[in-house]
């Protein structure tokens, strides 16, 4: 049975401790509408959710996807029985302290003893929010990002009306901070944002390099580390990420992604402001909802209104079973995942068959078949990707610019600008322990794909 179910009984237990605090309440029977048809729809919901990859399994090693912390899917669960909701104080109070609590948590991690922060629906909403502070900060400013930077930002640009502009990456997919200084030099841009991970490859922004030039043009920094960000906690990162993770607190907002490395299911995200006082441009009015406490109502300082106060719950228990503390389990399960790129990396980088166009600098790794040109290297990757999904191998792919392979690759036909690569997201850290079996059956794809390109 892959599927965890002993929190189940523990789900139990707890419900009975939430339902004694209801227990003064005169009696009644909860109608279920359908509640006889219910085994029949969700053995029928089961069957549907069979239609998945397996994510939950070490051999998914594709997309950055897997199932949430037993303890956050229980709290999840067991706070649905109340269903608060973190829009104003009456509808979730328990729900609304422990959110404050947990982004404080997740605060203090980057360094902040004060902040202005809440969780969002994702990491999209998260980065919106950062993105409209900051145009109402400095209007008529552009918005710039790398070009490896998530796409979200340049759509966030054109949802919020906002100038936005791509600065160049480099070979390694960071920002080119030189590229940066020559753009910062007309004096129009009003935020930075600093990827620490990139969705990509996990390439991680020279952030010193962003401050020192934010010093000189005065432009807000914001930093995206939906993916990247918990990583902070990590032992074994590179000097430069290290250098880069270690000023995030001079950052003026961060967002990061606890349905990503914080063990979350989906629907929460998080964004912090550095300064408190942030909190005033948020100020509008609601004659319905923010009358039952002077204390501060989380939809007074987030753009969306109804949101799952069960995230909250389920992320406040997540913190509580495992701190976020450097030197601490949650830790060790990023330095892992780290551990296990670093070797995957280095296990195809060995194989002629392969090209790795660089270190992977958090849990990513991306590589590519050897083939004559970018289009043959293209139609391998899709081949061994098929066929490895096919053996229960699932890895993801990647389009990436053939110019991160110049280095390593210097007689590649470039017929292309970008080439199809295989990419895979190592975030859980039992891949550490499956290297073996990823590999082999990476290799294994390869060889098939081979000898389908020969007989084609
Ligand atoms: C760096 C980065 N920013 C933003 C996003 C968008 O986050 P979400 O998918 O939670 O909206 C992602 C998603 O992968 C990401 O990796």
């Amino acid at each position: 049975m892959p599927l965890e179910r002993k929190s189940l009984q523990l789900l139990n237990d707890a419900l009975d401790r939430l339902d004694a605090g209801f227990a003064h309440l005169p009696d009644y029977d909860s109608p279920v509408p359908g509640g006889e048809r219910m085994a029949l729809v969700l053995n029928q919901a089961a069957a549907r959710l069979r239609d998945n990859y397996p994510y939950f399994h070490p051999l998914y090693a594709g997309q950055m996807l897997k199932p949430p912390h037993p303890v956050a899917r229980a709290a999840y669960a067991l706070a649905t029985w109340i269903n608060p909701n973190n829009h104003a104080l009456d509808g979730g109070r328990a729900s609304s302290a422990m959110e404050k609590e947990a982004v404080a948590e997740i605060a203090a991690m980057f360094g902040w003893s004060a902040h202005l922060g809440h969780l969002t629906g994702g990491g999209t909403m998260a980065n919106l929010e950062a993105l409209w502070v900051a145009a109402r900060l400095q209007p008529e400013k552009k918005i710039v990002a790398s070009a490896q930077a998530h796409y979200t930002h340049e759509r966030i640009g054109g949802v919020l009306g906002l100038p936005f502009e791509k600065i160049p990456a480099d070979a390694r997919g960071r920002m080119d901070c030189l590229a940066l200084e020559q753009r910062a030099r007309r004096g129009d841009i009003g935020c930075v944002v600093a990827t620490l991970g990139t969705t990509g490859v996990g390439a991680v922004d020279p952030l010193p390099d962003i401050l020192r030039l934010r010093d000189r043009y005065g432009f807000r920094v914001h930093v995206d580390s939906a993916y990247g960000g918990y990583f902070t906690l990590a032992d074994n990162l590179s000097a430069e990420a290290r250098a880069a993770f270690d000023r995030i607190h001079e950052a003026d907002s961060i967002v990061i992604d606890p349905h990503k490395h914080g063990l979350q299911p989906y629907g929460c995200g998080c964004v912090v402001f550095r300064d408190p006082a942030v909190g005033a441009l948020y100020k509008h009015d609601s004659p319905y909802t923010y009358f039952s406490s002077h204390d501060l109502h989380l939809g007074e300082i987030s753009l969306e209104c109804s949101r799952p106060g069960a995230s909250a719950v389920a992320l406040w228990a997540t913190q509580k079973l495992l701190p976020l503390l450097r030197g601490g389990e949650f830790a060790a399960g990023l330095s892992a995942s780290r551990r296990a790129a670093l070797e995957l990396a280095r296990r195809l980088a060995g194989e002629p068959r392969f090209v790795v166009p660089f270190k992977p600098e958090l849990d990513i790794v991306v590589w590519a078949p050897r083939a004559q040109s970018a289009s043959l290297a293209s139609a391998a990757s899709q081949r061994i990707f098929d066929t490895a999904a096919q053996n229960e191998l699932h890895l993801a792919l990647i389009q990436l610019p053939v110019a991160f392979f110049a280095d390593k690759w210097p007689e590649l036909e470039k017929d292309r600008d970008h080439m199809l690569c295989l990419r895979s997201v190592l975030m859980k850290p039992e891949h550490e322990e499956w290297i073996d079996e990823i590999t082999a059956g990476i290799i294994c794809a390869e060889a098939a794909s081979r000898q389908e390109a020969d007989r084609a």
